[in-house]
């Protein structure tokens, strides 16, 4: 099997593959990398190596001396400062990283040193120096130093031990097959390392809604095998975490309650935590989703997140262990009669108040926006507003409100605007990047998260450009000052090679491809407007009568949410001055959030100049023409990707500009009827 997934062309390889590299990256190579050595036995510092040799095998066609030979010649060190002495000068004068993440890459003398403050540095550092050599960028007088912007860089599986994956679009589970854990691990392998050289170092292997079977996997039986997929992570630098049900103590524990000021249930997280330490020394922790979505948690028991989250983080603090606790708790039976409980205010209704209860050990973990990963959203006003508690800003990698993966939407340039945006909560500059990682509010650690989009499809992410999505999560966790713009580039040329007409036009499909379906769905922020359950395809009013606390509120005169103070539902005023004041009015709200924050009539005026009803026609069909726009271009590129990838993504075009087509109907036809206000150029509206 791992042979088929690994054919050329297949994508199995993503950016780690090795299409032959240009003349200027071999004959570097050739010169450069004569020897390779490394000194010390660490499992990551053995994966550095692995990689680097690969790469020299597959650029010069030989192999290169494990040591340096006596007569010289060029070649490249790997090691830490501990144990090899190139790393040590290479080191000299570096600030100390207790985490053992950062890098140097220095050239001296002809000898390129991978210098890492720690083993996972050192890997870090060879596919930094993997990407440079790939590249051909020139490495005489080489010299960077990198160390990552967040601690914390995680991945959340939503794998369920039936092999099914939750809002899964690439296939079925590489962790989990009928109940059981896989036997053959080679893909969890593969995944590790490609994470590892996105610069991942923490991964949940089970989905936030535990099930019976997956509630067991903290218990005798399956921890060996959890050990055995941490032992895989391990050598790649990443933490093993594992989502737990609140309810474990009563749903197959033995006890009568899950409250968690009770003794017995403290005790018996205790020896949950000292059994899992058992077998995975170095567990990262527990994952959590509480009172939220019919899982059960803390308010059974009439008591609070604080209260629930604490009990986890002293049973793991002995270990050094973490509990990350997820903010996505809201009313999911709401009446859609009920015109004032607003969803977007609960995850700073419960939690905000909470701040500077929560144990040093406990990250909340809180979506990027409000809602739940719509194509747009406002950020969440919760960010910032905690400055006494570690933070995890949560984004979605799968695409589950984006096109589920069909849909070529790359998600990188939304999550820059969630990270540069100005929350303004300790003045200017406030931005949710700061705050993520720890560094506005002086927190110790803290960082990012993400929904993964893999599984065991061949190329891992069921459309290939999906991957761009994965590779530049990984990225930005790293680095977010990286432009959007240089990650698409850099995945581009990556997985594409040698062929520059390929990553160019890529790269640009990339980069307009959010746009794109903002443009042909729903529209201004709304949200919402796709098939209830699972969420694929146009249906404006799939949402509008459920219990879920989705609304557009559309009638024949206007449409959108009012949640200013004055007259809506106070949301806006959750967000610090002068943020609370620029959402509170539909004259300074930006135009694509406008019906998220404000109910309008069809006529207002945006700041565009257009009226919102003229904007929706338009955007729909201009969305439709420049999804047809990306077909040409892939189509545009037959030759230049190799096969079965481009007649595999092409379909996937095909598809996207046809659904394009519906989105714009639907919507274009449900606005005409409602309003009854024709389109102004007079196109067809059905
Ligand atoms: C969304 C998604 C669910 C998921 C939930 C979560 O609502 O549709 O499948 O469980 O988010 O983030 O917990």
């Amino acid at each position: 099997m791992r042979h088929a997934q690994a054919e050329p062309g297949s994508g199995y390889d993503a950016w780690l593959g090795a299409p032959p590299a240009s003349g200027d990256a071999r004959r570097q190579a050739l010169d450069r990398m004569a020897f390779l050595h490394a000194p010390e036995e660490a499992a990551p510092i053995r994966a550095a190596l692995a990689e680097l040799r690969a790469a020299a095998i597959a650029l010069t066609g030989r192999e290169p001396r494990p040591e340096p030979a006596p007569e010289g010649g060029r070649g490249i060190v790997l090691g830490t400062p501990a144990g090899c002495p190139e790393a040590a000068a290479a080191w000299d004068g570096l600030p100390d990283d207790p985490a053992g993440e950062s890098y140097r890459l220095v050239e001296r003398g002809g000898i390129v040193v991978v210098a890492g403050s720690g083993p996972a540095g050192v890997l870090y550092g060879a596919f930094h120096l993997r990407r440079l050599l790939r590249s051909g960028a020139p490495l005489g007088g080489l010299d960077v130093a990198e160390r990552p912007a967040n601690a914390l860089r995680m991945i959340n599986q939503w794998d369920n031990a039936d092999g099914s994956v939750e809002r899964g679009y690439a296939g079925r589970s590489i962790f989990y097959r009928d109940g059981e854990f896989v036997r053959d691990r080679t893909r969890i392998r593969d995944y590790a390392r490609l994470l590892a050289s996105a610069g991942i170092n923490a991964l949940a292997i089970n989905n936030v809604n535990v099930h019976a079977r997956e509630t067991r996997f903290i218990g005798e039986e399956d921890l060996p095998s959890v050990a055995a997929v941490a032992d895989i992570l391990r050598g790649w630098g990443i933490r093993l975490y594992l989502s737990v049900n609140f309810a474990a103590p009563v749903e197959g524990g033995g006890l009568d309650t899950a409250d968690p000021l009770d003794e017995e249930v403290r005790s018996w997280w205790r020896e949950a935590a000292d059994r899992v330490y058992r077998y995975v020394p170095d567990f990262g922790g527990f994952l959590v989703k509480a009172d939220s979505e019919f899982r059960p948690g803390p308010f059974t028991y009439g008591r609070d997140h604080a209260d629930g989250a604490n009990m986890l983080a002293d049973a793991l603090a002995p270990h050094g262990g973490r509990v990350v606790w997820r903010c996505f708790v809201y009313d999911c039976r709401q009446d859609w009669r009920d015109r004032v409980t607003d969803r977007a205010r609960a995850a700073y209704d419960h939690f905000m108040p909470l701040d500077g209860r929560f144990r040093d050990n406990v990250f909340l973990q809180v979506k990027n926006g409000p809602m739940d990963f719509q194509v747009r959203e406002p950020v969440s006003p919760l960010i910032g507003a905690m400055p006494r508690t570690n933070l995890l800003v949560e984004f979605q990698i799968a695409q589950e409100y984006t096109g589920q993966q069909r849909h070529l939407c790359y998600l990188v340039p939304q999550w820059k605007e969630a990270l540069d945006f100005d929350t303004q909560r300790k003045g200017e500059g406030s931005t949710v990047k700061r705050i993520a990682s720890g560094e506005l509010h002086g927190r110790p650690a803290g960082g990012l998260a993400a929904v993964s989009n893999i599984g065991d499809d061949a190329n891992w992410t069921g459309h290939l450009l999906a991957q761009a999505n994965l590779y530049g999560f990984g990225r930005l966790a790293w680095q977010p000052e990286l432009s959007a713009e240089a990650i698409a580039r850099e995945w581009a040329e990556l997985t594409l090679g040698d062929r520059p007409q390929a990553a160019d036009a890529v790269c640009g499909m990339l980069l307009r491809s959010w746009s794109i379906y903002e443009s042909y769905t729903a529209p201004l922020g709304v949200g919402w407007m796709v098939k209830p359950h699972h969420h694929y395809g146009p249906d404006v009013d799939g949402y509008e009568y459920s219990m879920w606390g989705t609304y557009h509120f559309a009638d024949r005169d206007g449409i959108g949410v009012d949640r200013s103070s004055a007259s809506g539902t106070g949301y806006a005023a959750q967000y610090g001055e002068p943020v609370a004041r620029l959402y509170e009015s539909p004259e300074t709200t930006p135009d694509e959030l406008l019906l998220f924050f404000h109910h309008v009539p069809y006529t207002h005026r945006l700041r565009s100049g257009k009226t919102v009803i003229q904007h929706i026609y338009d955007s729909r069909f201009e969305g439709a023409e420049r999804a047809q726009g990306l077909l040409e271009d892939w189509e545009s590129l037959r030759g230049h990707v190799p096969e079965p990838a481009f007649s595999e993504t092409l379909e996937r075009f095909r598809h996207q500009a046809e659904h394009a087509r519906e989105w714009r109907d639907v919507i274009n036809t449900y606005f005409r009827r409602k309003s009854g206000m024709p389109d102004e150029r007079g196109r067809t509206i059905y």
